[in-house]
């Protein structure tokens, strides 16, 4: 059995931890969409450990980590990645490209991309605010180039004939949005640009693989894989909250185009969630209470130590969405939850759930596609009791769970009938309670 994790909400929901959890039973994790703007937290024996780019299995000894073709790759942030890993000695000795792979066929993140990502954005906000609330790191400009052909691909990194055409054309082209578009006197340099990516190539020549080959051999061989999406399902390119997404399939589907498997394999779909939600970014968010309950926001960014784990940026918090949920286990086709940070919840009287929106005088059931009507949706909740005299930090035992809480789980399996197989109930690795096991049988 193969299995994917996707963020069933806005991104930040803790995949890192639920990857980092289920890479003990896998033999390769593969990151198939994204790129640096991710952000995976992994705590384990109190050590924490943040990566950008390289699959969250990579704590694990003897796994191979793959970075598939869907993923947009900037070559100076993995070497800085390994470099790190190396140092904290995660990589128990074994070199870089022994446990990490990475897709000839991915897009390069290079300088320019980065740059048009920032002067995108604070020419956004000039021009209105709409910007996106982007990552800055380059993510949107590199899938553009990717989508619009003119993109460059690790491969071509090793081949300087090749990689000089590309780079030429597309410099041509940044410097005229540059000069005439967004009128700085900002110009991207070709010389500097060029031979500093000729140096990455010869670095990064011995994790080059053909990683769809490789999966190809796994699945014959019938190796466990587990696919570690990137942001969240509502922040997908076509099936989020768009303009105010990310540029690429967030949603399991995109395992299949970011990877090259076939639609045949075993798999298994699991969402991540937060026992609340968050979002970063601009961009509709019904459940919001920053300004309605302010108070309640506060308490629980604080305590669920709610900041950007790429940017710092404090996230917008609000309730469970149910009708989101509802949503993003459609899309995916999940078959099973991790309920993340249901402790951050503890010391609330109430917990409020989102079950329905109102749009005027109608009551939607189903998440409206329009991001117009999306903004102006009212949630309505229902109440359920919390569980304020419980310390439920570090609880591994269904046994030890308050009553309420185990209906705050019944209530959510009811309403999207998908079982709850993971409780987070604390950022480490142990700190977690098994309800089942998504590569069994
Ligand atoms: P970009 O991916 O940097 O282009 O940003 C587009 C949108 O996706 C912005 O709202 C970002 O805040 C959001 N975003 C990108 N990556 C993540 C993530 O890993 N977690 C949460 N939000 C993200």
């Amino acid at each position: 059995m193969n299995i994917v994790i996707v963020g069933a909400q806005w991104g930040d929901e803790g995949k890192g931890k639920v990857v980092d959890l289920y890479s003990a039973k896998a033999d390769y994790i593969v990151r198939y969409q994204g790129g640096n703007n991710a952000g995976h937290t992994l705590v384990v024996n109190g050590k924490k450990t943040v990566l950008h780019l390289i699959p969250s299995g990579i704590l694990h000894a003897g796994k191979t980590c793959l970075i598939a073709n869907g993923v947009v790759f900037d070559p100076d942030v993995f070497f800085q990645e390994i470099t790190s890993l190396e140092n904290a000695g995660a990589l128990n000795g074994a070199a870089g490209h022994e446990r990490v792979r990475v897709s000839e066929r991915a897009h390069v993140i290079l300088p320019y991309h980065r740059t048009l990502d920032r002067l995108r954005e604070e020419h956004a906000s000039k021009d209105g605010g709409k910007k996106i609330g982007t990552t800055v790191r380059g993510i949107g400009p590199a899938y553009e180039d990717k989508v619009a052909r003119r993109g460059a691909q690790v491969v071509d990194l090793i081949r300087p004939e090749l990689l000089r055409e590309k780079i030429k054309r597309a410099i041509e082209e940044k410097n005229v949005l540059l000069e005439h578009h967004f009128k700085t006197s900002e110009r991207i340099n070709f010389d500097e640009v060029y031979s500093a990516a000729l140096k990455i190539g010869e670095r990064l020549k011995p994790y080059i693989a053909d990683v769809r080959g490789i999966l190809t051999g796994a699945l014959q061989q019938k190796r466990p894989i587990l696919f570690e999406g990137a942001q969240g399902t509502l922040l997908d390119v076509d099936h989020g909250t768009y303009p105010f997404v990310t540029s690429s399939n967030t949603v399991a589907g995109g395992a299949i185009t970011g990877s090259g498997v076939g639609l045949n394999t075993p798999t298994r779909v699991i969402g991540i969630t937060k026992a609340y939600t968050t979002r970063v970014g601009t961009g509709p968010f019904p459940t919001e209470i920053e300004t309605t309950e302010k108070e309640t926001a506060e308490k629980i960014r604080k305590i669920g130590a709610e900041f950007g784990a790429t940017t710092g940026r404090p996230r917008r918090v609000g309730w469970l969405d149910l009708v989101a949920l509802k949503y993003a286990v459609e899309v995916n086709g999940v078959s099973g939850l991790a309920l993340m940070k249901a402790d951050v919840l503890q010391d609330f009287d109430h917990i409020k759930i989102c079950t329905a929106y109102r749009l005027g005088t109608q009551t939607l059931y189903d998440l409206p596609s329009s991001g117009h009507d999306l903004d102006r949706v009212e949630p309505a909740y229902e109440v359920l009791p919390g569980w304020p005299s419980y310390d439920t930090k570090g609880i591994t035992s269904v046994g030890q769970l308050p009553e309420e809480l185990q209906g705050f789980i019944k209530f959510i399996e009811d309403f999207l009938k998908v079982p709850v197989i993971l409780l987070s109930t604390g950022p480490g690795r142990e700190e977690t309670l098994l309800l089942g096991d998504p590569f069994g049988k």
